[in-house]
């Protein structure tokens, strides 16, 4: 699905670093995935957090899917796009009361609220706008997501979420709060999960805080079981779309739905991921006495996340068909990147095919938390895009 050749004639002129979107593909994933969702009944939102670029965000509203946002920002960005505000659910630990305020006046589907003075605060506002805010608990599971650490966020030590042992008191200011109405409950363990068991894990967790509600009265609308599902960074050609059917189905099988219940997803990665690149020339290649450095003209300012995670991207050269490509001898790179740090480094150790000054390569599954985490540093340029070929009409096949 990656279709060089179209990449090397779209990108002969272009100026990089730039960031490639296939939308075609994104269509296939979504279609997938709200197909597979389907089969359950389940409601998917996408975590904008992922990427916010307005050609991907619609795609992603005309595929009806609807919004997990982070910030105000997101909200708005959300709501600009024409996702409707009642597919909107709003997270964070810290959300200000700005952000509060703004998301009352739009009255978004759920705050997914993390600590008990959020309630309040919560409250308070609501209250002074005369209004009643839909609230879902975030609750810590205290479940290991098995993933980076920096990625894990459903554990005790971290800082997401009420803890188990402080739902009582939850329940307690929630009865005291007349702008506020429990709608359910929400998780969120961690992101790039790609053992499916730890999902079931979640909803042995899940059930069991499903019941202790329901055994108090409250009859919760929602279980919203985050995001998380993780996707094939080292061979994205095998893997273009995650196995949706697969995540779903141990939701399907494992959480214990009560009548009526509705359960609610916040996908971002496993969206987006494959469907982008960070696309790169080479501007040195510096023969060292232990190493080669391929020195690129994209650096952790345009992808963090093999710096920041220490992460893999699948790295190749794209072939120019001027037989520089695959057949082309085999040579090991540490392919690294402009910006004065040392960890501005894309992989150690790369094999590649013998490259020169002016070669493209690819940096591959870079579609999530690729654009959206670039920063300035080194007062670097804004960001490029370029798009693949418009995307097909699949709402008929
Ligand atoms: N819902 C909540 C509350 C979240 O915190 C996240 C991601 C998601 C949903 C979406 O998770 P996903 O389906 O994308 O795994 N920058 C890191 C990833 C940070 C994820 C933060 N939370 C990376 O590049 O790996």
């Amino acid at each position: 699905m990656f279709d060089r050749k179209q990449l090397v004639n779209a990108i002969s002129q272009q100026e990089t670093p730039v960031y490639y979107y296939d939308l075609s593909l994104m269509q296939q994933t979504l279609k997938t995935a709200k197909r597979a969702a389907d089969v359950h009944s389940f409601h998917v939102h996408y975590a904008l957090k992922a990427n916010f670029n307005e050609r991907i965000l619609k795609l992603i509203r005309d595929a009806g899917i609807g919004a997990d946002c982070v910030s105000g920002n997101e909200v708005r960005k959300a709501i600009e796009i024409g996702f409707h505000p009642s597919d909107i659910v709003f997270a964070g630990v810290g959300k200000s009361d700005r952000e509060i305020r703004d998301a009352l006046s739009h009255d978004i589907f759920a705050f997914n609220v993390e600590s008990i003075q959020e309630l309040k605060v919560i409250n308070t506002l609501a209250a002074a706008q005369g209004v009643k805010a839909r609230v879902a608990l975030r609750i810590n599971p205290n479940v290991d997501a098995q993933t980076h650490h920096y990625i894990t966020t459903g554990l005790d030590e971290n800082k997401f979420g009420i803890a188990h042992w402080q739902l009582g008191d939850a329940v307690e200011t929630l009865s005291q709060s007349e702008h506020l109405e429990l709608i359910g409950i929400h998780f969120h363990i961690g992101s790039q999960i790609t053992d499916l068991n730890v999902f079931k894990s979640l909803c042995v967790k899940v059930n069991e805080l499903n019941n202790w509600f329901d055994e108090r009265g409250f009859r919760l609308r929602v279980l919203n079981v985050g995001g998380g599902l993780g996707v094939d960074y080292h061979e994205p050609d095998a893997h273009p779309i995650p196995d949706f059917s697969a995540y779903f189905s141990v939701f399907a099988d494992f959480l214990e739905r009560k009548p009526g219940q509705e359960v609610h997803f916040e996908l971002g990665r496993a969206l987006v991921s494959q469907c982008g690149s960070l696309i790169s020339r080479v501007l040195y290649v510096k023969h060292g006495l232990k190493k080669n450095f391929l020195i690129l003209d994209a650096g952790m300012t345009e992808l963090m996340r093999p710096a920041l995670y220490q992460a893999y991207h699948q790295i190749e050269k794209l072939d120019t068909g001027e037989g520089t490509g695959h057949d082309a001898e085999l040579q090991r790179y540490d392919v690294v990147g402009p910006i004065c740090e040392s960890s501005d480094c894309f992989g150690k150790e790369v094999l590649l095919p013998s490259c020169e000054r002016g070669d493209l390569i690819a940096i591959r599954t870079a579609g999530a938390y690729g654009e959206v985490m670039a920063s300035r540093y080194n007062l670097r340029d804004e960001i490029r895009y370029l798009y693949s070929s418009a995307p097909v009409d699949v709402s008929a096949d």
